[in-house]
């Protein structure tokens, strides 16, 4: 039995977790800046490692409090290193640092942000596995390689081949913005509160996605063929053309001013942006004849996303439950418990890696 206390603190959420053999969360504590960022509609890096100094303490004993545990009882630390916020990733990183230092010969495991978004799919239940016309198996069923993998978050998006544990092939990602960011940035301009995409998911409920026609980018390589990666910045630019040419006086500086018709508008955009997320994630699990297609990342959320994904996939398709598509640290512990297996260990000398990339 190997217990892994994960710590996560990369962007605006301080988190701690333990669990088990990588499957077995014990304890999963996440204090979201949420709030606190609202205000700004985004997210201020200085006021996250602030409240991350203020909340890691706190975070990290409670998790192991919830699991009845203390640090005698644990095999290793799994720290999200990178990439992320550097004043955010210090602060976890010199938590899991004084820890060590406290436990001799306790073992850190500096972990890749999104290979812990990539991991939160083995914390997935049987139900999470969906298959075209299959009543879920009600015992977890292995995760058989190659898999593709749509990593979808505020910071990232990226499309992965995964042959082995730990292994990654980057077949595409974004060229500019992020597919949450093109989320967070979409619900600004409709005046939709942050973040934009659970925001713009709301709103897209009562409205019509074929009201208005929003680019899709699906981008090509030298020789005009389809490639994998993806570009959302213009989506933005278009939505705002859009606004400014149907509502007269129309000002992002105050999209409330002048009334807008937000549902339309919001089913329009996010049904533009999770076409080319599925078409190209199927693209890549036919090509690659991936055994199932997995989806991470804060956008994973996405109801839309996931319903046409399994819809179309005509392979079974794994997301992870709501609790666990936004940054969470048992995704990290989980992460880190397979590191661990192959035998990973940092020195406590160890560097943050703000802009680390995983493949
Ligand atoms: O993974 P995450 O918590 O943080 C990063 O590592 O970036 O992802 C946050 C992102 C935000 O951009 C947010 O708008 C988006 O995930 N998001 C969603 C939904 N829920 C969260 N986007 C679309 N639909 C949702 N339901
Ligand atoms: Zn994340």
């Amino acid at each position: 039995m190997t217990t892994i206390l994960g710590i996560e603190t990369s962007c605006d959420e301080t988190a701690a977790a333990v669990v088990i053999d990588g499957r077995d969360i014990r304890s999963n504590v996440v204090a979201s800046q949420a709030d606190l960022h609202a205000q700004y509609g985004g997210v201020f890096p200085e006021m996250a490692s602030r409240a991350h100094i203020e909340q890691i303490y706190g975070v990290v004993r409670a998790a192991l409090n919830q699991a009845n545990t203390t640090l005698d009882g644990i095999d290793a630390i799994a720290v999200t290193r990178g990439p992320g916020l550097p004043g955010s990733l210090v602060v976890g990183a010199n938590m899991a640092k004084g820890l060590a230092l406290g436990h001799p010969g306790l073992p850190i495991i500096g972990m890749n942000h999104l290979e812990g978004h990539v991991y939160s799919l083995w914390l997935a239940g049987p139900e999470y596995r969906y298959t075209p016309g299959e009543v879920p198996s009600t015992e977890f069923v292995p995760i058989h390689f190659p898999v593709v993998v749509l990593i979808v978050s505020g910071g990232h998006t990226e499309l992965l081949l995964m042959n082995e544990h730990g292994q990654y092939q980057r077949l595409g990602g974004t060229i500019d913005d992020a597919a949450g960011e093109a989320f967070d940035k979409v619900g600004r301009l409709l005046g939709l509160p942050y973040p934009g995409g659970p925001s713009i998911q709301k709103a897209a409920a009562g409205g019509n996605s074929a009201a208005f026609d929003l680019p899709r980018v699906w981008l090509r390589g030298d020789h005009g063929e389809q490639n994998y990666d993806f570009s959302f910045s213009g989506l933005k630019t278009a939505a705002l053309r859009l606004l400014r040419s149907i509502a007269p006086g129309y000002d992002p500086e105050h999209p409330g001013a002048v009334p807008l018709p937000v549902a339309d508008l919001a089913a329009s955009f996010q049904a533009a942006v999770v076409e080319v997320l599925v078409g190209k994630a199927i693209r890549a699990a036919e090509a690659h004849n991936a055994s199932e297609i997995l989806i991470a990342g804060g956008v994973s959320a996405n109801s839309l996303l996931r319903a046409e994904m399994i819809r179309q996939a005509r392979r079974p398709v794994r997301v992870p439950p709501l609790s666990l598509c936004t940054d969470n640290a048992a995704m990290i512990a989980t992460a880190g418990y397979y590191r661990f297996l192959s035998g990973q260990r940092d020195s406590a000398g160890f560097d943050i890696r703000p802009n680390w990339p995983l493949a």
